[in-house]
């Protein structure tokens, strides 16, 4: 196997994008993330594209192809992976696999997902399509409310606050006022989320990500070259992913996802690495809930204590450990096949230096945490400045 490099990024503004398309949003994060790599469209010799609903959101099917097309690689293998709000995540895994086996040298890696064009009621229907529509759905569950039920139950447990969950909105908010892409650039208050509109109780308006439109794209190449295309190449020290029961209730328990745990363990044994040494970290906040469970599984808390922490301001930028510096799903947008590519985008600025205004200073390993569904599937990558 052969170490392999992110050479390139890009991202498109995330948002309510009435004026562009699949292709627009795709185009102006891939060219972004050419242009950075120092490569041309002919240089790419496969590309992988996440994507989780575009039909029911754009209509749009093939969507792999449609990004080489637009993108301008003429006749190369193209494949779409669909792993729900992880397939972002999943498609930079299967780019990863594919360099690091020695079949490609160069490959992009796009994620995309344009959701404004329907009706939340119709949005809601399609995310529904990530848990099990027999015995989840049908019965008339949804998202936020599966969300809700882990919230309620960690908050039995452990003695989670709503303040405690409110807290991440918080501080995810503010990091998005520091990011040029991100949907929301405007501070919240604890005060603000508690009295914004019941979503799924506990869970309010302010609890929840949003509906976005959004692209992000990564470059891969073997490390030994990537020095040739970019002079700060970024190091994947691991690519992991981890199952679960796609239904809630037949977890082992409600206040941890399993599958973020097992793929966490499995990346840091591969990067030699362990919690301590993680600078910079996106984690999959889909539900406010969701960030304080995912900061226990990857082992940065024990169980029951990530809300304290974060509410005593642990997570923020620059404190204890920097936790979604993009904004995360909450603050930056979450356009699902598009958020586990943004998270790496976000870590790669990161590693590099680049962040701006939200840079983690001294920033030399991140981490990146994408979920599908309830906690059905989760993505695990760890990465470094390579030297
Ligand atoms: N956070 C902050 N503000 C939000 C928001 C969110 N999650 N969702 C909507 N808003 C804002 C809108 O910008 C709008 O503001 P404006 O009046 O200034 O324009 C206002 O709130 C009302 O927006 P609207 O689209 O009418 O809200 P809605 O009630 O239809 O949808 C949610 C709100 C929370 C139900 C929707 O965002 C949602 O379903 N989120 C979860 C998405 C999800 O499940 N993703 C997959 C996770 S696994």
């Amino acid at each position: 196997m052969r170490d392999v490099a992110i050479i390139g990024a890009g991202l498109c503004k995330f948002g309510e994008r009435w004026n562009s398309g699949l292709k627009e949003l795709m185009a102006e994060a891939g060219i972004m993330a050419l242009e950075d790599a120092h490569i041309s469209s002919h240089d790419v010799e496969m590309l992988y594209g996440g994507t989780m609903a575009s039909g029911r959101f754009s209509g749009q099917e093939h969507v792999a192809a449609l990004m080489a097309d637009q993108l301008g690689f003429k006749n190369i293998p193209a494949v779409r992976i669909e792993n729900a709000c992880a397939s972002g995540g999943s498609a930079l895994r299967q780019g990863y696999i594919s360099v690091a086996s020695g079949i490609h040298d160069i490959v992009v890696v796009g994620g995309v997902e344009k959701m404004t064009d329907v009706t939340s009621s119709e949005a809601t229907t399609a995310l529904g399509g990530a848990g099990d529509q027999e015995w989840e759905l049908f019965q008339g569950i949804t998202f936020p409310g599966l969300y809700a039920l882990m919230a309620r139950r960690h908050m039995h447990d452990y003695g989670t606050t709503e303040e405690m969950l409110a807290a991440v909105a918080v501080k995810n908010h503010e990091n998005a006022t520091k990011n040029r892409f991100a949907q929301f650039r405007k501070s919240i208050t604890i005060d603000e989320v508690l009295r914004s509109k019941k979503v799924a109780d506990p869970l309010k308006l302010l609890d929840c990500s949003p509906i976005s439109d959004g692209a992000a794209a990564v470059v891969l190449a073997p490390l030994d070259i990537a020095k040739k295309y970019n002079d700060t190449p970024i190091k994947v020290m691991a690519s992991t992913q981890a199952t679960d029961t796609l239904r809630l209730a037949e977890r082992d328990s409600l206040t941890e996802v399993k599958a973020t745990r097992i793929a966490a363990q499995k990346a840091y044994e591969h990067a030699k690495v362990s919690a301590k040494d993680i600078d910079v970290v996106e984690v999959h906040d889909c539900f406010t809930i969701a960030e304080i469970m995912a900061m226990e599984d990857l082992g940065f808390y024990p169980k029951g204590k990530a809300g304290k922490a974060v509410l005593e301001g642990e997570t923020a930028l620059n404190s204890k450990i920097s936790v979604n510096t993009s904004g995360g799903l909450k603050g930056c947008g979450h356009p699902v096949g598009a958020t586990g590519v943004k998270q790496a985008v976000e870590v790669v600025w990161q590693l590099r230096g680049d962040a701006k205004e939200r840079q983690v200073d001294g920033a030399e390993v991140g981490m990146t945490h994408n979920v599908g569904g309830s906690g059905s599937t989760a993505v695990v990558h760890i990465y470094k400045r390579a030297d």
